[in-house]
């Protein structure tokens, strides 16, 4: 169910659901799991028959060692402009607490070992127990030509910001949390964390040169309280041309979150694109981590390529001249090519009853994925987002207690576009998190928190939900609402499979060369826009629910639907979407 931008979808309200299920939030896969599972007794006296998942390493099921020749993509360094920057992801334990914060499994602070030489610690990780070992921060190294004006200088002091002793949380030692003081003109952009009282030395770490940092803000909580929590942080200004790079360190926060992090993110002052993968490189890519796409067993209307809805009858609508729709021509090359978002245009299926149904059903054989490769995070990533497109979207189902009810036109639209984002680390080259859309919204999952095929290939799987084709990272019903009562999300491991390595490269821009479709210009709704009346449709969905208070939930529930989401509309296209040149969500 893509929807309209300005447009909130039944799902966005009840969106929060999802992570409440737990669908984002998922133990190691078995073969991850070490034979030995009582290992961790010795250092754990108190807790032994716990183990969870963050005592496992999480390793790409993929080997990524070797990628075709470029500029210096997963090359393992880059330099921001007088300092070089290296991600870090062996680490030593320094504290963990063993309950509260996400699904009570606690969480574990560490800091980075086995730097590469020269190179200087600039904060500490953290993590929520609850998932696989599985981050990084950046370690950074002063290369610039001034002797005088240097990018790194130690703090001067340390103030220290919180102690742990007075938590009831079961946690192996006192955590002391310090923040270091900056030179004039330096920031500090994480903390050093210690398990004794005494002040850490100053050369423990690095502050940088406030021009080549930049504001951070606190984006997923780790671990907490009332009066103290861990977040992890990203950079406040996000998009394909911001310089804010991540630096994986955690902040810690005292009393709420409404004060700004004490910390900053990294500035990328050289050319964004520095080490960006080159066509050849995007290949490779795509070759190890284009997902599987699963529908459900049950889909009736399946994805198509663009070209064959076009071929097979697709019609472009001009406002004032509805009697005289034009066929569509390949690539779209008829389609209106301005910048415009008003209603003067739209797309929708073959007039006849016939064609309009053939269309409606889509046509899995053509189906393939288009690419958006795109800058993020400073050029440190390279998000490649893969778009499927669907000719229909079918009805919405709800789920009233134990009843099934099929809500007809109520979601229904033609025209349906859908992606999953891969979010590759420029540095090393892993891929890091996959987003999925859902709803005109969606969810980053860390790689330790996917499925892959258990084939020699070892991609990622992506499940599509019945009829919305909403995408998920594991089968399953997924109910967007509250009580057992809202509207549902289902996916499951059908043979209708999409390999989404066939895939046709639509834009990159700052590859300079890759000619995007005609289509893709396209910026008006890809559906027409229909109303039907709600309260006819509401009265004959009610009849299936005998129970009065179970009718009045059920209606309540779709009439606090928004209205946008009620009425029947196309949605737009990929290019027409925020997320186009920003961050996901
Ligand atoms: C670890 O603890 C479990 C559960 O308490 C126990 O069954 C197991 O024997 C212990 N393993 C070792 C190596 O001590
Ligand atoms: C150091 O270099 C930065 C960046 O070029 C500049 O903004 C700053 O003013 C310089 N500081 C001194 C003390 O020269
Ligand atoms: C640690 O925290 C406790 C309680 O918050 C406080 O009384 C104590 O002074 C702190 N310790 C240090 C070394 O600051
Ligand atoms: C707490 O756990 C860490 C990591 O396992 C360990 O390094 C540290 O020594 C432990 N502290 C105590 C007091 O057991
Ligand atoms: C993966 O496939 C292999 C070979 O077909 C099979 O033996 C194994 O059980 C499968 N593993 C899982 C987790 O399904
Ligand atoms: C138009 O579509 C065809 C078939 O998909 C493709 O081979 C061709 O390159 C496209 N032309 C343009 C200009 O995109």
């Amino acid at each position: 169910m893509s929807v309209n931008m300005g447009i909130i979808c039944v799902c966005v309200v009840l969106f929060m659901a999802i992570e409440a299920m737990g669908i984002v939030t998922r133990a190691a896969p078995m073969d991850q799991i070490p034979e030995n599972k009582n290992v961790l007794n010795k250092t754990r006296p108190q807790f032994q028959s716990l183990t969870r998942p963050i005592d496992y390493t999480f390793k790409l099921p993929i080997a990524t060692n070797s990628w075709p020749e470029g500029n210096g993509f997963a090359g393992g360094i880059l330099d921001l402009g007088g300092l070089q920057v290296s991600q870090a992801s062996t680490f030593r334990k320094v504290w963990c607490a063993y309950d509260g914060g996400q699904d009570n499994q606690g969480a574990s602070v560490y800091e980075p070992t086995s730097l590469p030489e020269g190179f200087s610690m600039l904060g500490s990780y953290s993590q929520p127990n609850n998932k696989p070992l599985f981050g990084y921060v950046l370690v950074a190294k002063d290369v610039s030509s001034s002797t005088s004006n240097v990018t790194l200088k130690p703090p001067i002091d340390y103030t220290l910001l919180w102690n742990t002793s007075s938590l009831s949380t079961n946690q192996n030692s006192t955590l002391y949390i310090w923040l270091p003081v900056a030179p004039d003109d330096y920031k500090a952009l994480g903390h050093v964390v210690t398990t004794t009282p005494d002040k850490p030395s100053v050369d423990k770490i690095m502050c940088v040169r406030s021009d080549l940092t930049e504001q951070c803000e606190t984006s997923s909580w780790i671990w907490g309280s009332n009066d103290i929590n861990f977040y992890d942080v990203r950079p406040s200004n996000r998009g394909t041309q911001a310089p804010g790079v991540r630096v994986g360190t955690f902040v810690v926060q005292i009393g709420g979150n409404s004060n700004p992090p004490s910390i900053s993110s990294l500035k990328n002052l050289n050319s964004i694109s520095k080490i960006m993968p080159n066509e050849k490189q995007i290949e490779g890519i795509l070759q190890v981590y284009s997902p599987f796409l699963f529908l459900h067993s049950d889909e009736d209307y399946f994805p198509s390529s663009v070209n064959w809805f076009f071929s097979n009858g697709a019609l472009l609508y001009k406002k004032g001249d509805e009697s005289n729709p034009i066929p569509i021509q390949q690539n779209g090359t008829n389609l209106p090519q301005d910048p415009n978002y008003d209603d003067a245009y739209w797309i929708d299926l073959p007039v006849d009853d016939a064609n309009k149904e053939n269309v409606k059903h889509g046509n899995l054989e053509s189906a393939e994925s288009y690419v958006h490769v795109k800058p993020m995070f400073g050029g440190t990533f390279t998000d490649i987002t893969m778009w499927i497109f669907y000719p229909f979207n079918g009805p919405a189902r709800a789920k009233v207690k134990f009843i099934n009810i099929k809500l007809e036109k109520i979601g229904e639209h033609v025209g349906d576009w859908e992606h999953v984002t891969l979010r590759v680390s420029n540095l090393d080259g892993q891929l890091w998190q996959m987003y999925f859309s859902q709803h005109s919204k969606g969810s980053w999952v860390d790689s330790s928190l996917l499925e892959f095929q258990n084939d020699t290939t070892k991609r990622p799987i992506v499940y599509a939900s019945l009829h919305g084709h909403a995408t998920y990272p594991h089968e399953g019903l997924v109910l967007l609402g509250k009580n057992g009562i809202g509207v549902r999300d289902d996916t499951d491991k059908s043979s209708n499979v999409i390999d989404m390595r066939k895939f046709v490269l639509v834009s990159a821009d700052y590859l300079g060369f890759v000619e995007e479709p005609a289509w893709l210009n396209f910026f008006r709704e890809w559906g027409p826009k229909v109303d039907y009346n709600l309260d006819d449709q509401l009265e004959k969905l009610k009849k299936a629910l005998l129970i009065k208070k179970l009718k009045e939930a059920f209606e309540k529930m779709i009439r606090a639907l928004p209205n946008e989401m009620l009425g029947e509309e196309g949605p737009i296209g990929p290019k027409a979407k925020k997320d186009w040149s920003g961050d996901e969500i």
